[in-house]
């Protein structure tokens, strides 16, 4: 979970008025003022081609994100201004910008990056939601590499529910099963694509995240919005998971159009001393 972010910077929205707003976007690092309508829409297929790649194959959209013929599938969401932020309509800001530029007559472009630590695809570290952990020096550099890297399974949450306790036990997850990627009704609410934080997104409830604590063998958990945890439990089910610190928490992936099942998941964070989180890259292969 990420704190409020009150940014009311509306640089670029993707849905449906990008271009009109691509002028507005005026100074806004070059990476941003081309998402092409055709990387837009709904179920459009992104896949296979990375010969497209560059400005007019830009990656931005809902879809499958594949390569080396679906071989490899990016569940990594792209970081850009104006995705959904953890607030009630919050969208996030600009990220990169260019700190010296060719067109400024400098010799070389150079970006530098700026945001907070829970935004977009993001792991949290056990110090996230506990004290004696941020103490003890358990930041994202910490992580264990061997847990975030293994084979993972991809389930369907029953799309009426939060993850509750009940809900949890309804998907039977064998013991033995270490990694588990949840997808639920945000990603066929299409939240990731929407103006603004919805706080109605599905997540864990708190006896949803002890009931995984207890019953399981899980030690990384992966959902598809913001937060892993309901809004309504926000601070009550990360408690619960982060107390054990070998538990890892991978937020806000985009699992569209992946098939269930098993999978290798390669998660990548960065080493950021001392941070309680960190933007994160992951992709299936199967
Ligand atoms: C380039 O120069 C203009 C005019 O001084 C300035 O507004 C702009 O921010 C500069 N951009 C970069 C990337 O240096
Ligand atoms: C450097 O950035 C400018 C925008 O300021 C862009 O037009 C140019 O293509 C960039 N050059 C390189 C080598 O990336
Ligand atoms: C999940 O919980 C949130 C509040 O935390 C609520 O707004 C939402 O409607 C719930 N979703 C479902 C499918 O029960």
């Amino acid at each position: 979970m990420a704190a409020p972010v009150a940014l009311t910077i509306f640089l670029l929205i993707l849905l449906p008025a990008h271009h009109a707003l691509a002028t507005a976007a005026g100074d806004a690092h070059p990476g941003y003022a081309d998402t092409e309508t055709d990387t837009c829409g709904p179920a459009l297929d992104l896949g296979g081609s990375s010969s497209s790649a560059g400005a007019a194959g830009r990656r931005y959209g809902p879809g499958l994100e594949e390569y080396g013929g679906g071989r490899i599938v990016d569940i990594t969401h792209a970081f850009r201004p104006g995705m959904p932020a953890y607030a009630p309509g919050a969208t996030v800001g600009p990220i990169v910008r260019l700190k010296e530029s060719m067109k400024n007559g400098s010799d070389y472009n150079l970006s530098e990056l700026s945001m907070e630590c829970h935004i977009g695809t993001h792991v949290d570290a056990p110090g996230h939601f506990n004290q004696a952990h941020f103490a003890a020096g358990l930041d994202v550099d910490t992580l264990d590499l061997e847990v975030l890297n293994g084979p993972a399974l991809l389930v369907d949450v029953p799309r009426h529910t939060n993850i509750t306790a009940e809900a949890m036990e309804s998907l039977n997850i064998p013991k033995g099963v270490r990694r588990v990627l949840f997808r639920t009704l945000n990603t066929d609410r299409g939240l990731m694509w929407k103006e603004g934080g919805d706080m109605s997104y599905v997540g864990f409830t708190e006896d949803g995240a002890q009931w995984l604590v207890d019953n399981t063998d899980i030690k990384l958990v992966g959902l598809d919005y913001l937060s892993i945890a309901s809004f309504d439990h926000a601070c009550s089910a990360h408690v619960v998971f982060l107390k054990n610190a070998d538990i890892i928490l991978v937020e806000h992936l985009k699992l569209e159009y992946v098939e269930t099942g098993l999978y290798m998941l390669h998660c990548l964070p960065l080493r950021l001393v001392g941070s309680d989180g960190s933007p994160i890259r992951c992709i299936l292969i199967k």
